[in-house]
């Protein structure tokens, strides 16, 4: 009871009415092109979803996708939390409750079931559903009947579920901690969103669709991210998925004053560098030349953005000579318009050969 009380200034359910606009989802990749299609071909089909994938990659998008693509798109669409709130409250939180049900219930509550009377609810995190409330929900789902708390009677709401979950239902069910009846009626159809490193193709769009998304939020319209910072992105590994790379986008566009993001921001940025090993892509394919060439290229790239584009400082910084620094940088197509603005008079001391030494000191002079 006393967690009731504690709740009393719990939110009222999260409706939105439906706008009929699409959710923008971005990813031209095999995987997400798959996805995208089974979602066409699920949500109109009125029954119950479930949508699993790893943390932040991007399962609450889909599920709303699911809803603006079914018959209920003007419906309202309600989403609920099953982590965020504790065991009895969500109880009441879910199905609703009558005035007088418990200590504190001074008024009556409608829960997010009937708010999502004729449209869709997402349940996410519904793994974390505590036993007793699962056997109400399977009730909800297979009759339509919802008993708000200290009710006599049931109510009916006509509720489309999308559930949500980052765990293996499966070996939940196995472990004891969740229905297995309930189980297979969510799983009537199941969506899986890939982690973020089996369609890292899409990290480029996605990334600078979050940098136009935050640079108009905070003000600085025309924010670009450097291709080499890009590249640094795709190669990153990405544990906390879409969401992890869109919050390090996100604090990027916040603490850098220029409109062109080099790859220092990223490089400085704590805890965002999570390649397993500098420079070592698990991934890579090709010969051993191969492969060291593509570190090379990298490897260059990086220090020519750190540098600013300044070729001395950078063939300082490498131990090379800017000669053999620039002959690098038009193997590798490293040659950009920054590059050739930066560093006019470089290219002249390299045409005449003069090491990275000898140009300093002429630059001293
Ligand atoms: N394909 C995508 N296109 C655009 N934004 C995405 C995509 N996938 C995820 N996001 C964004 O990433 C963040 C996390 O997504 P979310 O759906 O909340 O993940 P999950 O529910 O799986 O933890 C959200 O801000 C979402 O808009
Ligand atoms: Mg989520």
């Amino acid at each position: 009871m006393g967690q009731f009380e504690a709740g009393a200034n719990v939110r009222e359910p999260d409706a939105t009415r439906g706008t009929g606009r699409l959710p923008s989802i971005i990813g031209q990749s095999m995987a997400m092109r798959r996805l995208v299609a089974t979602v066409a071909q699920v949500a109109p089909k009125d029954v119950t979803v479930l949508v699993r994938g790893e943390t932040g990659t991007g399962k609450e998008l889909i599920a709303s996708l699911v809803h603006a693509r079914s018959s209920r798109c003007q419906g309202p669409f309600v989403r609920f939390n099953c982590a965020a709130i504790p065991g009895e409250l969500a109880e009441a939180q879910l199905f609703g409750h009558v005035q007088g049900a418990f200590t504190g219930a001074t008024h009556a509550l409608r829960g997010f079931f009937a708010q999502a009377d004729g449209g869709t609810l997402v349940l996410d995190e519904v793994g974390e559903l505590p036993l007793a409330i699962q056997a109400k929900l399977l009730r909800a789902l297979q009759g339509g009947e919802i008993q708000p708390v200290g009710a006599a009677r049931v109510e009916r709401a006509d509720v489309r579920v999308v559930a949500c979950t980052n765990r293996d239902l499966a070996a939940e069910v196995r472990a004891g901690r969740f229905r297995e009846d309930l189980y297979y009626r969510l799983a009537v159809l199941e969506l899986i969103v890939p982690p973020l490193r089996e369609h890292r193709e899409d990290i480029p769009a996605l990334a600078a669709e979050f940098a136009r998304r935050y640079g108009k939020r905070f003000g600085d319209e025309e924010v670009r991210l450097s291709p080499a910072l890009v590249e640094e992105l795709c190669r990153a590994q990405w544990p906390g998925n879409v969401r992890q790379l869109e919050n390090a986008v996100a604090r990027m566009v916040a603490l850098c004053s220029a409109a062109d993001i080099s790859v220092e921001a990223f490089a400085s940025a704590p805890n965002l560098v999570a390649s397993a090993e500098p420079g070592i892509d698990p991934e890579s394919t090709g010969t051993l030349s191969e492969q060291l060439e593509a570190l090379e290229r990298r490897i260059i790239s990086r220090v020519m953005e750190a540098a600013a584009g300044n070729q001395s400082e950078a063939a300082r910084r490498l131990g090379l000579n800017r000669g053999s620094l620039i002959v690098r940088l038009k193997k590798y197509g490293l040659m950009t318009h920054t590059v050739l603005r930066a560093t006019r008079q470089s290219f002249q001391d390299a045409s005449t050969g003069l090491t990275s030494s000898t140009a300093s000191q002429q630059a001293a002079a």
